[in-house]
């Protein structure tokens, strides 16, 4: 079978390969061969192809795997043959609080991805897809749609009537605005550009902040509150953003620590922190059971992702390249 493989350590973009490699086993007891049609890119995934995160050389890139049921083997009762599935982030993190394993188990990290086109793995590293769904849509979910969700619905419980403040329009955050608008909440989006805030709009969101021409966009935010402040900001920025974002946040309110295209650290406002009585959390992903709860969540309300890119599986390269560009909005899918 066809894989992209990384070519060189530390990992380049342009050392991708694209080439044959071992076709996938026979599915043994409980496990299940799947045929993937779909990834998508993350932030993580381009950590990887780009030699951030260390990877032997040779590893096939990519968390997001979706496509069909094309062999079972003994055990397997939760899918059939034909079946449409998506992977999970953390395929052993089934249920419960977070696992210690970390990135050492992570599909297209410490272990190989989905940038291929078949896989044979525990059927209990993939779920359902919701209703409706394509594979590159249901791609989506894994790594992005699940952040947003555990953000807003695990770590926090997002009701109606609550203030979100979600930074940018890539995949993390245009699902938070999503799913935060389906929870009856009021959505303050920001973006660098005007054209994106007007697609952020459409959407649904509420009041829009473009984070390049009101640098003090956490007082802005805070006063697009009436001076209460936000229940819960969806930190992707990280360091150089925390401080804006716990200027927006209100007295006891969360900021889901998830990103870091604003710095891996940094000095933190503590005493500011300390006075508000603020959570900030940070998470990774979430775990299966949370993936099948965001699923029932995106089937009752008909979310679909946004996807403003394809790419075939072999230019997968040039996939990164766009996303480097941050000419995307939402996700950026991969046909295989
Ligand atoms: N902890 C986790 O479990 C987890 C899971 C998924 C992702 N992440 C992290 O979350 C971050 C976002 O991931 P993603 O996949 O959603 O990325 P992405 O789709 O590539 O998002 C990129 C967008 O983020 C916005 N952005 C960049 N710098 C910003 C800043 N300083 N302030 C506000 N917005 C900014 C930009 O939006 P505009 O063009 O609109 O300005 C940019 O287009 C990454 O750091 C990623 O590693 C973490």
């Amino acid at each position: 079978m066809k894989a992209i493989r990384t070519g060189a350590t530390p990992s380049t973009l342009e050392a991708l390969e694209y080439g044959d490699v071992a076709d996938p086993r026979e599915p043994g007891p409980g496990e299940i061969t799947v045929e993937l049609k779909a990834s998508s890119l993350n932030y993580h995934d381009y950590a990887v192809v780009k030699g951030m995160i260390p990877c032997k050389q040779g590893r096939i890139p990519m968390s997001d795997g979706a496509g069909v049921v094309v062999a079972i083997g003994t055990d397997v009762t939760e899918f059939s043959v034909g079946d449409p599935v998506v992977s999970t982030f953390f395929p052993e993190w089934l249920d419960g609080g977070p696992p210690t394993t970390a990135f050492t188990r992570v599909p297209g990290d410490g272990i190989d991805g989905y940038a291929c086109e078949a896989v044979t793995a525990p059927s209990t590293w993939f779920t359902r897809v919701p209703k409706g769904y394509g594979h590159a849509e249901a791609a989506t979910l894994t790594c992005a749609g699940l952040t947003a969700w555990r953000a807003l619905f695990v770590d926090n419980a997002i009701k109606p009537g609550d203030t979100v403040l979600v930074q940018g329009s890539g995949g993390v955050s245009i699902f938070a605005l999503q799913f935060a608008k389906a929870a009856g909440a009021t959505v303050i989006a920001t973006s660098s550009s005007g054209a994106k805030l007007e697609r952020l709009q459409s959407l649904g969101a509420d009041h829009l902040i473009n984070y390049r021409e009101v640098e003090a966009w956490g007082p802005k935010a805070l006063e697009l509150t009436g001076g209460r402040g936000v229940d819960c900001v969806v930190e992707i920025g990280g360091a150089g953003t925390l401080d804006q974002s716990m200027l927006a946040t209100r007295v006891g309110g969360h900021v889901a620590l998830i990103g870091v295209l604003a710095g891996f650290a940094g000095p933190v406002q503590t005493g500011l922190l300390m006075a508000k009585n603020l959570r900030v959390q940070g998470l990774t992903v979430g775990s299966r059971q949370q993936q099948l709860d965001m699923i029932a969540g995106i089937e009752a309300n008909g979310i679909k992702p946004e996807i403003s890119d394809r790419f075939p599986l072999e230019r997968l390269a040039d996939a990164f390249r766009h996303q480097e560009s941050g000419s995307h909005f939402g996700k950026i899918a991969v046909e295989i």
